[in-house]
């Protein structure tokens, strides 16, 4: 029997369930009340990414599969060998339509300039959402995201799922504790650029569109452009400002988001970035983005948290590491009152100097699976620790460096709570025009 199968009695016992979790939908409130044992999910983009996702959250025994939907029929392959019988769609539109009140929960696992229009249009049927990094395509899309999420009440998680590891958690943890006294700034790197999968900086010549691609649907909220091969679908819609968000957008949400939890910071109030030049279609090559933020409980006043990427990194003297050893090759270094601390993407975090930290004695952490933590909060109604409250500012925060970033040079101002910079320019980058179909309402 395949793991989706299952019997009229359990599917009568969802459709009450479900049927009664669309009257729960009170603004603010978590779904509280619709505790349940089992989660009709349905899964946007099947492969890549999607594919790790649906298969980490269709492990957990509460989750049943409602639908898979994917543009490219080609790529339904693995998600049918690991789950038999699943009704395929290639428009999530018609998707949700035809399901109606026969799903309860959506994995979002497109390239990023779909999260919002897919996110969004399943909060407004009350879905709750497990959404890739970077949460969203736009500052404004991240905001509104989150807003929707509070208003009606559904249960949330980026896919970052590293956030819920234990080298991540420790990090965290060491910080919190104090291990290096306050922080006085941040240096974060990864070694990948945002143009480097397809080495182009125009547009390429067109192709004939593969017959299992839907192009149209591809595209989704972006302008129309012709189909072209080994480009944009798959993975390389990255180093593309339409689709995706460069290296920063790759990487931010993942190695800025144990920053963001250990100093306790939200909103910046300034970005500054200096790259290699940039155009109007593919993202910086190695580039520079420096954040300023308010001082919290972790920090020593204002901090500054610097993102290089493309080969750059901080100068190594600063992480107080023994000469023979190299930062990692992605990561952050804090840097304290009291000592640096290393933290690798993905590797445990290394105190330093050493000999201070020799008799150190490091808490026991836990590390958990982010996927399931999602589905079990969902289940038991509870909020997650990587909700779209928390993952909004995060990628508010990484898609304002994308803004400066098309702003070389420019110091720019935020003012997160009138949602305004003191740059004219910048203030347009912070959205942008959706093709007809695929637009995000705002909240
Ligand atoms: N958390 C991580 O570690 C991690 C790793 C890789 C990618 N990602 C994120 O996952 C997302 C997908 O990245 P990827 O590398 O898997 O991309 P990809 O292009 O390799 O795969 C995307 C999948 O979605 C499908 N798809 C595209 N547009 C669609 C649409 N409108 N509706 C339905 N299906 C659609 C594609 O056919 C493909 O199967 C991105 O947001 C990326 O940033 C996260």
């Amino acid at each position: 029997m395949s793991r989706n199968s299952q019997s009229s009695g359990r599917r009568q016992f969802l459709k009450q369930s479900v049927a009664l979790s669309g009257l729960l939908g009170a603004p603010g409130v978590l779904r509280a009340a619709t505790r349940r044992r089992q989660l009709n999910v349905a899964a946007v983009g099947v492969n890549g990414m999607g594919w790790s996702d649906l298969n980490n959250i269709g492990t957990h025994a509460g989750v049943h599969f409602a639908g898979f939907c994917d543009i490219d029929s080609s790529r339904f392959d693995k998600a049918d060998a690991a789950y038999p019988g699943v009704k395929h769609w290639a428009d999530y539109r018609e998707m949700f339509e035809q399901l109606g009140t026969g799903f309860d929960a959506v994995i979002v696992s497109t390239p990023d300039h779909m999260h919002a229009p897919v996110a969004m249009a399943a909060m407004k049927m009350g879905k709750h959402v497990y959404c890739q990094k970077p949460l969203t395509h736009t500052v404004w899309e991240a905001r509104q995201l989150n807003q929707m999420a509070a208003k009606v009440g559904v249960i949330t998680q980026m896919g970052n799922q590293i956030h819920s590891a234990k080298e991540y958690r420790l990090g965290v943890r060491l910080i919190q504790d104090g291990a290096i006294g306050k922080v006085q700034a941040v240096h974060s790197w990864v070694g990948v650029q945002g143009r480097q999968y397809c080495q182009r900086t125009d547009r390429p010549a067109t192709a004939e569109v593969p017959a299992s691609v839907n192009w149209d649907l591809w595209l989704g909220a972006a302008q129309e452009r012709p189909f072209a091969a080994d480009v944009y679908h798959p993975f390389k819609w990255r180093d593309w400002q339409d689709f995706g968000s460069g290296a920063l957008g790759d990487f931010g949400c993942h190695i800025l988001d144990p920053v963001f939890t250990a100093l306790g910071i939200r909103h910046p109030i300034s970005i500054h970035a200096e790259n290699s030049g940039t155009t109007t279609e593919v993202w910086p090559g190695p580039e520079t983005v420096t954040w300023k933020f308010r001082g919290t409980k972790y920090t020593t006043g204002p901090i500054e948290v610097v993102w290089r990427d493309g080969g750059l990194k901080p100068p190594a003297e600063l992480a107080g590491m023994p000469t023979e050893r190299q930062l990692p090759a992605a990561g952050s270094l804090f840097i304290g009152e009291g000592g640096t601390m290393v933290l690798p993407h993905v590797g445990m975090p290394q105190l330093y100097p050493a000999d201070r930290f020799a008799d150190y004695k490091l808490p026991e952490v836990a590390g958990a699976s982010h996927w399931h933590a999602w589905v079990d909060a969902v289940l038991a109604g509870q909020k997650t620790t990587d909700g779209f409250d928390y993952a909004g500012p995060l990628t508010e925060t990484v898609q304002l460096g994308n803004v400066a970033a098309r702003l070389p040079g420019m110091t720019i101002e935020w003012n997160a709570e009138s949602f305004r910079t003191n740059v004219p320019a910048a203030d347009r980058l912070l959205t942008k025009s959706y093709r007809s179909g695929f637009e995000v309402p705002g909240v």
